[in-house]
């Protein structure tokens, strides 16, 4: 019998939630202070961080770069995920957010770990050197996606994770007659994702979409 696959359905991602680890205080308090200081709340869910962090830990990964940093969640959660000499360097266009990471950052129990680079990440990114990453997580301007794919391609070394956040394009994806530019954006991405024949890909239905590489 051919196997066919079953959406995930909102029940599904209820049930697998509510059989995860959830935020610990310091994560629920750096959320609360970040809607108190009007940061949108488009972080990655617990349950994705939950999963990043199984697949750092599965590579031993020591060295992760990030693109788009917001409030700190993701770069925190990353970091603990790493050995005490890991770090995870994190880029940020907006002052804002960076001003308010890095201050949460300095309070958390990783704050050694990670540093947060200021700028944007396609003037960022080729800073970088080859083959000094581990892993990266790629989560900010969509229609910079293809071009954070190809840096991310140059600064993992071989056999290092690539992840790529909201191929689901925030749950419009599939959408015909949607014609917002960040959703075609990723639709654009994804396509261009599915023909780099240098990395082992595949969509994760967790969150809003995590794509996960690995580069060969
Ligand atoms: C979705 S949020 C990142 C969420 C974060 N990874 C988390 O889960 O906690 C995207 C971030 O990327 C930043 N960003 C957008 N365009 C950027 C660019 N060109 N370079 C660097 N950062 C950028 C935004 O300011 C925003 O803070």
């Amino acid at each position: 019998m051919t196997a066919t696959s079953r959406a995930v359905s909102a029940e599904h991602f209820a049930y697998l939630s509510s059989r995860t680890a959830g935020d610990d205080e310091f994560l629920v308090d750096l959320k609360r202070a970040a809607a108190a200081a009007d940061i949108p709340a488009i972080w990655i869910s617990p349950e994705q961080a939950s999963l990043m962090q199984i697949l750092l830990r599965l590579h031993g990964a020591q060295e992760v770069v990030e693109v788009g940093t917001l409030a700190g969640y993701s770069a925190i959660a990353m970091a603990r995920a790493l050995p005490e000499a890991g770090r995870v360097r994190t880029i940020e266009v907006k002052g804002r957010h960076a001003d308010f990471a890095e201050d949460w950052i300095g309070r958390s129990d990783v704050a050694g770990r990670i540093e947060v680079l200021r700028g944007r990440a396609l003037d960022v990114l080729p800073g970088l050197a080859a083959d000094s990453a581990d892993a990266v997580f790629i989560d900010a301007d969509k229609e910079s996606y293809v071009g954070y794919l190809a840096e991310s391609l140059r600064i993992v070394r071989r056999g290092g994770l690539i992840m790529v956040d909201n191929a689901f394009a925030f749950g419009r994806l599939l959408e015909e007659d949607c014609t917002d530019p960040d959703v075609e954006a990723v639709r654009v991405f994804n396509d261009h994702m599915a023909g780099v024949h240098d990395l082992q890909s595949i969509i994760v239905p967790i969150g809003d979409g995590l794509w996960v590489g690995v580069k060969l």
